[in-house]
């Protein structure tokens, strides 16, 4: 069995797999090379010739135990029809789109993301994957809502939830809608080939209260949680900043939870019985090897007795240098 599935199947805890949410990105000059060449992002998702090399890169440097499908979160609301596009320093702007109208059949919305899926085959099968993972991902209903309606990261327009037309039940539906969809994506992505889902709610930190926090978060991410352990594939969480991950995998039931760095270690090994991943600070990666050191072995300390995959707390960020990663990495598997 791979280090990934020792640790969320059989719970090994002698064992600490590793790797990196944005591991395929900006901070490996080879992908920067690739990503000039292809301006057009949403393009270079949909480039089966392209996107799997991206997606061993990674793996080809370092000794991860996963490689993740280089695509997006975003992939969905084009599926729907809605323009998505990415633009240097700004980030990804969208069209409008009417939720009411959405009316895109299941074949057509993966005939469109097929690449995607083509990709996922094509990875499953290289010798690369020996051993290791394959991490297919959505967005959260929430996260993949709060882009299509704002139509831009929401820190830029800080109102989001409390201007405009919040209304809980036009939410909801449009919440429905688009959680089908994401049932779909997981769908073809397991069928394609990925071994593991991960499940992305960057923006759960924007919901204050428990009552919506349950209706637009738990309930939906729930019904996306079941629907996948039903494939018999098991699924991560990663509900960042939601600030009550005790109440979230009570909730939600997830095989395992991701935690951002925002959350005290200490506090939630206590809380939380299922496998954890994550924690520590991307920025703690620009500092120096000592700090790294410190930090690392924290969380390792902490979780020692516990089920415990290595990550960070959020995306790698494009400064980080190579030899920090590499030095990461055997920080984490010279553990003892
Ligand atoms: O290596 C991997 O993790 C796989 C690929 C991956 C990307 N995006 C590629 C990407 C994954 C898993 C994502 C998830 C994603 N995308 C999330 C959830 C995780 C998170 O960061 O909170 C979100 C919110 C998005 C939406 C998105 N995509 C934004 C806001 C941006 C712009 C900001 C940024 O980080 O650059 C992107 C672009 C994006 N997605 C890049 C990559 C490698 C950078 C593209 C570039 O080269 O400019």
């Amino acid at each position: 069995m791979s280090p990934l599935k020792e640790c969320i199947i059989n719970n090994n805890t002698n064992i600490n797999p590793l790797w990196i949410m944005r591991q395929a990105g900006r901070y490996l000059p080879e992908f920067r090379e690739i990503r000039e060449k292809n301006p057009d992002f949403i393009k270079l998702c949909l480039n089966k010739n392209i996107t799997p090399e991206i997606t061993i890169q990674p793996l080809k440097r370092f000794k991860f135990d996963a490689a993740i499908i280089f695509s997006d979160i975003l992939m969905l609301p084009y599926g729907l029809g809605q323009e998505v596009k990415f633009t240097k320093g700004f980030g990804p702007s969208l069209g409008e789109i009417d939720f009411k109208k959405i009316n895109v059949k299941d074949e057509d919305f993966s005939k469109k993301l097929k690449p995607v899926y083509d990709a996922i085959n094509l990875v499953s099968k290289d010798k690369a994957l020996k051993n290791r993972e394959l991490i297919g991902f959505v967005g959260a209903p929430w996260t993949i809502y709060v882009y299509m309606k704002n139509r831009q990261s929401p820190n830029k327009s800080k109102n989001f939830l409390i201007e405009g037309n919040f209304n809980k039940e036009n939410v909801s539906q449009s919440i429905k809608i688009i959680t089908q969809f994401l049932k779909l994506h997981i769908k073809n992505q397991v069928d394609s080939g990925a071994t593991i889902i991960q499940i992305f709610d960057s923006w759960a930190e924007l919901i204050k209260d428990d009552s919506s926090r349950e209706d637009f978060i738990y309930s939906p991410t729930k019904e996306l949680v079941d629907y996948t352990k039903k494939l018999g594939i098991p699924v991560i969480c990663f509900p960042r900043g939601v600030k009550t991950y005790k109440k979230f995998c009570e909730f939600v039931n997830p095989d395992v939870i991701s935690i951002d760095y925002e959350i005290d270690p200490k506090s939630i090994v206590t809380e939380i019985k299922i496998p954890i991943q994550g924690g520590l600070d991307p920025k703690i990666l620009l500092s120096d090897k000592n700090q790294l050191k410190k930090e690392v072995n924290k969380y390792l300390e902490i979780f020692k007795d516990h089920p415990y995959i290595f990550n960070l707390g959020h995306g790698i960020l494009p400064d980080t240098k190579i030899e920090m990663v590499e030095h990461l990495v055997n920080l984490v598997k010279d553990f003892k």
